[in-house]
C-alpha cells in the first residue's frame, strides 16, 4: 500500500510513521509536511535512509504539489493542522490556512486523481462542551464547536462528509480525545507539566483546574486508524477514546506524585476564554465494529510519557528554547 501522510512531522503524525512502518514494512510512505514551529523531523531520525520512507516539504494548501502526490498514492491519511486552542485563541488565520483551506485541497486533490481513499484525523472537541452528568460524546452527536480551532476542524469535518455524499470520495473521519506520549510538543498540558517539573519551574494550571479531559496514549490512537484505514465502512466516522476522564487537577497531582514534587510547584493562572468545561467519548462503535480498545491504562501511559521526556532531554530542550519562547513569554508573561 502506498499511503500519503500529512502532517508527518508533528506529534500523532510521527508516531502513526512510526508504527505503520514498524507494522507494514513493506508499505511506501510520502510524508508532506510543511514543518510549521509544531513539525520536527527529529522525531523522524530513525526512518532516514529507509527505501520505503520519502519526507517532502510543503503546504498542503499548495494545489499543484498536493495534485502531484496525491496521483501516486492508495490511501491520503490526513493529519496535518493547527492544534493548539491558545494559539488559535490567540490569531486564528493559520488554523483556517490549513484546517480548513488545506483540508479542502487535499480533498479535491483525492477526487480529481481516481476518488483516492482519504482518512481524515480529527477530534472530540468539534461536538462541544459537556456538563458533568451529560452522556459521552458519540458520532451522533450534533456538532457545537466553541474555539476557533474546535470551529476549523468541524468545518474540515464538514468538508469530508460532503465530498463523500456528493463525489462518492471514499472517506472515514475518527474524532478522538485528548493524547499524549512520546514526541508530544510541550505546550499542551502534559509535556508542559512535565518538562517544567524537570527544569524546577512551576505548572500554570488554568482557573480552577476543575476542567475534564479524556486521555489516550497515542499508540492506541495509530492503532485506531490502522484499523479504520484498513477495516472501516466507508463515509463512516468512528469516535475514538481512552476511557480516562480526568481534571486538570487531577493529572497535575498525579505528575507531580510521579516526579516527586509537591503542590508548591503549581501555580494557578488565569483561565483560558471559553474553556470547553468537559470532553468524553463513548467509543462502543469501534469497538462493536473493529474491535478497538485502548489498551494503555493512563497510569501506565503517563509512567511512560514522564521516563521519555527525562530520556530526551535534548529533544524538548532544543524546542523550549527555540521560538516557542516567544509564545510562552506572549501566554504567561515570562521572560
Ligand atoms: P501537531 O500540531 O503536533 O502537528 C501538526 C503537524 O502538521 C506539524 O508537523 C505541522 O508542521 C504540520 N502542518 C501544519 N500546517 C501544515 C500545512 N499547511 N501543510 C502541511 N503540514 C502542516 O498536531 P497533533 O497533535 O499531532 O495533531 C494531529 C492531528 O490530530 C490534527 O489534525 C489534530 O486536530 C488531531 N487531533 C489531535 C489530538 C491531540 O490530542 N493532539 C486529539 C485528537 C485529534
Ligand atoms: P491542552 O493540552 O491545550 O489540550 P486541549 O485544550 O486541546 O484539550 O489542554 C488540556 C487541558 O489543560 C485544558 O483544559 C486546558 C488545560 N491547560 C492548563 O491548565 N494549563 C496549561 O498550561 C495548558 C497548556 C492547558
Amino acid at each position: 500500500m502506498k499511503l500519503l501522510v500529512t502532517g508527518g512531522a508533528g506529534f500523532i503524525g510521527s508516531n502513526f510513521v512510526h508504527y505503520i512502518a514498524k507494522k507494514y514494512p513493506d508499505y511506501q510512505i510520502t510524508n508532506l509536511d510543511l514543518l510549521t514551529y509544531a513539525g520536527n523531523l527529529e522525531n523522524l531520525k530513525a526512518l532516514e535512509g529507509n527505501p520505503n520512507y520519502k519526507f517532502v516539504k510543503g503546504d498542503i494548501a499548495d494545489k499543484d504539489l498536493v495534485n502531484d502526490l496525491a496521483k501516486d498514492v492508495d490511501v491520503i491519511v490526513h493529519f496535518a493542522a493547527e492544534s493548539h486552542v491558545d494559539r488559535s485563541i490567540l490569531d486564528s488565520s493559520a488554523f483556517i490556512h490549513t484546517n480548513v483551506v488545506g483540508t479542502h485541497n487535499l480533498l479535491e486533490a483525492a477526487k480529481n486523481n481516481g476518488n483516492k481513499r482519504f482518512h481524515h484525523v480529527s477530534t472530540d472537541e468539534v461536538f462541544g462542551s459537556l456538563g458533568p452528568n451529560d452522556p459521552a460524546f458519540n458520532e451522533n452527536t450534533p456538532y457545537d464547536p466553541r474555539s476557533p480551532y474546535s470551529a476549523s476542524k468541524a468545518s474540515s469535518d464538514h468538508l469530508v462528509r460532503a465530498y463523500y455524499h456528493t463525489y462518492g470520495l471514499p472517506v472515514t473521519i475518527s474524532n478522538c480525545s485528548n493524547n499524549y506520549g512520546p514526541y508530544h510538543f510541550p505546550e499542551k498540558l502534559i509535556p508542559l507539566f512535565v518538562t517544567n517539573l524537570i527544569e524546577d519551574k512551576k505548572v500554570p494550571l488554568y482557573g480552577d483546574g476543575m476542567n475534564i479531559r479524556d486521555w489516550l496514549y497515542v499508540e492506541d490512537h495509530c492503532q485506531a486508524i490502522d484499523l479504520i484505514i484498513h477495516g472501516g465502512r466507508i463515509g463512516e466516522t468512528y469516535c475514538v477514546g481512552g476511557a480516562s476522564e480526568k481534571t486538570n487537577k487531577e493529572i497535575t497531582y498525579k505528575i507531580l506524585e510521579l516526579m516527586g514534587k509537591d503542590e508548591g510547584s503549581i501555580e494557578f493562572v488565569k483561565d483560558r476564554p471559553g474553556h470547553d468545561k468537559r470532553y468524553a467519548i463513548d467509543f462502543s462503535k469501534i469497538k462493536n465494529e473493529l474491535g478497538w480498545e485502548p489498551s494503555v491504562s493512563f497510569e501506565e501511559g503517563l509512567q511512560k510519557t514522564i521516563e521519555w521526556f527525562k530520556n530526551n532531554e535534548a529533544w524538548w530542550k532544543n524546542i523550549k528554547n527555540g521560538d516557542y519562547k516567544n509564545y510562552y513569554a506572549k501566554q504567561y508573561g515570562e521572560k
